[in-house]
């Protein structure tokens, strides 16, 4: 492949080149972050500064977030933590939204095995989540809901300051796994009324390694992982400082991250309007409105989604059909059925994800190949005659 092109960033992102730079920098600070002595200083210096970055830009305190290995740990700390720290309390009725993340979603279903009741709040194929449901399932004997606060299939956005006012009222806690929204949407979790939060650092330009939960001060989670008193009690082990310090740095761009997002929706839109007025028979799953900059979610009628990737693989483009876990899978995605695509839907149904170091040229160099592809493969479905090289 002479040409990549990567337009799979609700997957992972590349490593901002800033963060390269830094990291012989880092590496030097290989200290346990927890000595009290010179080995200690810098280490600890590089969580304190990240830290307040990430709280910053979440609009929380830095004391109120537990350094994680990442958004999947995040989520079950969030959810099962809280469920182990109020085994005694009669609040045994638990709410998640049908498009969660694995992450949340079996983390949900595990605490249905050990006695909890779990329930599920409907979003729908436009963007839209039944809040009059939730309103009537919310009771004094809830003790959470789960809704994330942009979809990383879709990219649709659900109204989380709505939800809480619905949540709090019953005296429930809300919540968010915000990992796709980190860095592509801005946001306040404190004006949103989240209780809790979760976000991913290599969602968002840094290294692998690190994510982060936020828990408002006063809400107390018991741990998963006992040991020594790091993150005050809440998340035992030595930090993985250099994951962190890349994810502190990103959050410390808050300029950056308003510019890039207005040019990755211009990118998508141009992508997207090309797509629909060149290609008959492509619907966008869900709503243009409300949704992340970068996302693009198709259905493209008589092409199925794993062999549309695998042609455009062949030719340097790296796109998906759902969730990066699932890829592989031939089954449909469950969240494209769960908003209520046909299974023909969510198997014709490919998601395109932009970043920071896309272009115009990439994208108008993708819908040609796009073009043929489709073209080629509805023709071959059909029976005409095979062309050149697929
Ligand atoms: C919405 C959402 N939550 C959580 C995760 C899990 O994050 P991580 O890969 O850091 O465990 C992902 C990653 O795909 C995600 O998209």
């Amino acid at each position: 492949v002479q040409n990549r092109v990567y337009f799979d960033h609700n997957a992972t992102t590349p490593v901002h080149p800033e963060i390269l730079s830094k990291v012989p920098e880092w590496l030097e600070c290989w200290g346990n972050a927890s000595s009290i002595h010179w080995g200690g200083r810098q280490p600890k210096a590089l969580l304190r500064e990240a830290r307040a970055n990430i709280a910053k830009v979440m609009g929380v305190q830095p004391l109120e977030l537990i350094f994680t290995a990442g958004g999947s740990e995040a989520n079950n700390l969030a959810l099962k933590g809280l469920a182990f720290s109020r085994l005694a309390s009669t609040r045994k009725h638990i709410i998640i939204s049908n498009v969660e993340h694995p992450s949340v979603r079996k983390a949900a279903e595990f605490l249905r095995q050990i006695g909890f009741k779990l329930d599920y709040v409907n979003a729908d194929r436009e963007g839209r989540m039944d809040l009059d449901s939730l309103r009537e399932m919310v009771s004094e004997q809830t003790l959470f809901v789960s809704v994330m606060l942009a979809n990383n299939e879709t990219g649709h956005i659900y109204p989380l300051k709505e939800i809480s006012e619905i949540v709090h009222a019953r005296g429930a806690i809300l919540h968010c796994d915000s990992t796709q929204a980190l860095g592509k949407v801005p946001f306040n979790l404190k004006e949103l009324g989240v209780d809790m939060a979760t976000i991913s650092g290599h969602k968002f330009y840094a290294l692998k390694g690190a994510g982060c939960l936020f828990v408002r001060k006063g809400l107390n989670i018991e741990s998963l992982v006992h040991g020594g008193g790091q993150e005050r009690g809440r998340r035992a082990g030595t930090e993985n400082t250099m994951a962190i310090a890349s994810l502190g740095l990103m959050c410390g761009k808050a300029d950056e991250i308003g510019s890039q997002a207005d040019r990755i929706r211009d990118l998508r839109d141009h992508m997207e309007a090309r797509i629909l007025k060149e290609i008959e028979g492509v619907t966008v799953n869900g709503p243009k409105g409300l949704r992340l900059p970068n996302t693009s979610s198709l259905c493209i009628e008589g092409v199925d989604g794993e062999t549309l990737l695998m042609n455009l693989d062949v030719r340097g483009f790296a796109v998906s059909t759902g969730a990066a876990c699932s890829s592989g899978n031939p089954e449909p995605s469950p969240t494209l059925l769960a908003i209520g695509l046909s299974r023909e839907e969510a198997q014709s149904s490919l998601r395109l994800s932009l970043g920071w170091g896309n272009t115009r040229e990439e994208v108008d160099s993708f819908v040609g190949e796009l073009i043929a592809v489709v073209g080629r493969l509805r023709g071959f479905k059909h029976g005409a005659k095979y062309v050149s090289g697929v």
